[in-house]
């Protein structure tokens, strides 16, 4: 059953110090939400956002960022909402991320939407889950077509088992792709969004391998053509995301949950935040790209064989040694030693 919040107390009701601040704490709120609907003030914050995303952009960036969006119940719970709210409210989270990516420009974002173990869950959770799905395909799908919508020319894809899911959810997301399919000349350009609906890594493993074996058996394929290579080309995941370079999980769960088991590479970073992810920020989330974007660059100066310490010294160096003052002379230009 779902914990219902304190119920706020009424101006001339307040007696208890906790009241007090219960009531003051809902004042805030309301002020900064009321802010926050004003025209002006998210016509300022969007430039502000804007701006700090330029700034980013300056440096490196991940090719393919992925989420786990973890935390939509206990966000519903924390309100005294229905667990379908936590869910809305996540879609709306999910949406804002694609945005900031799309104007980053990702190339690949990625999101867990439902596990294979999710099936597990309530029919009724289920249901709203798959529901929200076939509402954010069609609503995606619109954006992508949209000349004036942040989203517009992202090819969208649904990866997973799709044996799992209704033949009209699996028909609309055939449809979904198709409208919004990445052509030849446009490819290297275009954002690309990954909802995986129903997905685990092992299960992703075990189809790669499966459809090789059966290639082997029945195809004429060599074994020695089997490869890490051949068997990433044989995941859902394909080019652009068959590396994933920076993962985030929200909720303060420090666990994987069978997802990007194939794709976390060697230089790849997984992030964990505590905020529940229907309440993660585009601030958080800013912080989470400069650490990323900063040992990036700092991990590729090391691999190109610059040190920072190293020029740090030539600089002092030639500041106090120039020629002309006391510079070193070279060991060739000394005059030969005396023959003894
Ligand atoms: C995990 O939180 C979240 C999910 C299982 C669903 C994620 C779905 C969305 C964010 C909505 C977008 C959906 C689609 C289909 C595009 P949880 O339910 O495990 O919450 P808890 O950790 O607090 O229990
Ligand atoms: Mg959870």
């Amino acid at each position: 059953t779902a914990k219902r919040t304190k119920k706020v107390p009424q101006l001339p009701n307040i007696w208890k110090r906790e009241d007090v601040k219960c009531y003051l704490d809902h004042q805030k709120k309301q002020t900064y939400q009321y802010l926050l609907s004003l025209p002006l003030v998210s016509w300022l914050i969007t430039l502000l956002q804007d701006f700090l995303l330029d700034i980013l952009r300056a440096g490196p960036l991940p090719t393919h960022i992925s989420f786990i969006m973890d935390g939509n119940r206990r966000y519903a719970k924390s309100l005294g909402m229905p667990i379908i709210k936590g869910h809305e409210a996540g879609a709306i989270t999910l949406l804002r991320m694609l945005y900031n990516c799309k104007k980053l420009g990702i190339k690949t974002t990625s999101a867990y939407a439902f596990s294979i173990e999710n099936f597990n869950r309530p029919k009724e959770e289920v249901d709203t889950l798959t529901r929200l799905l076939a509402e954010k395909l069609d609503e995606i799908a619109v954006k992508a077509q949209d000349v004036k919508d942040e989203l517009y020319g992202s090819s969208f894809k649904v990866v997973g088992d799709r044996s799992l899911i209704s033949r009209e959810l699996n028909d609309k997301i055939t449809n979904v792709e198709r409208m919004t399919a990445v052509n030849d000349v446009d490819e290297e350009k275009t954002s690309l969004l990954y909802i995986c609906f129903p997905y685990t890594s092992r299960n992703d493993i075990y189809h790669a391998m499966y459809n090789t074996v059966e290639r082997v058996k029945y195809h004429g394929m060599s074994t020695e053509s089997i490869s890490v290579e051949s068997l990433t080309d044989a995941m859902y995941f394909d080019e652009f995301s068959n590396k994933c370079d920076l993962l985030i999980r929200t909720s303060g769960h420090t666990r994987l949950s069978d997802y990007m088991l194939w794709q976390s590479h060697e230089n790849g970073m997984i992030e964990f935040s505590t905020t529940l992810w229907p309440s993660y920020t585009f601030l958080e989330f800013y912080l989470v790209l400069v650490r990323w974007s900063f040992f990036t660059s700092l991990q590729r100066f090391q691999t190109s064989g610059f040190s920072a310490r190293g020029q740090m010294f030539n600089f002092v160096r030639e500041a106090l040694f120039s020629k002309g003052h006391g510079a070193p002379i070279p060991l060739e230009e000394l005059p030969p030693p005396p023959v003894a």
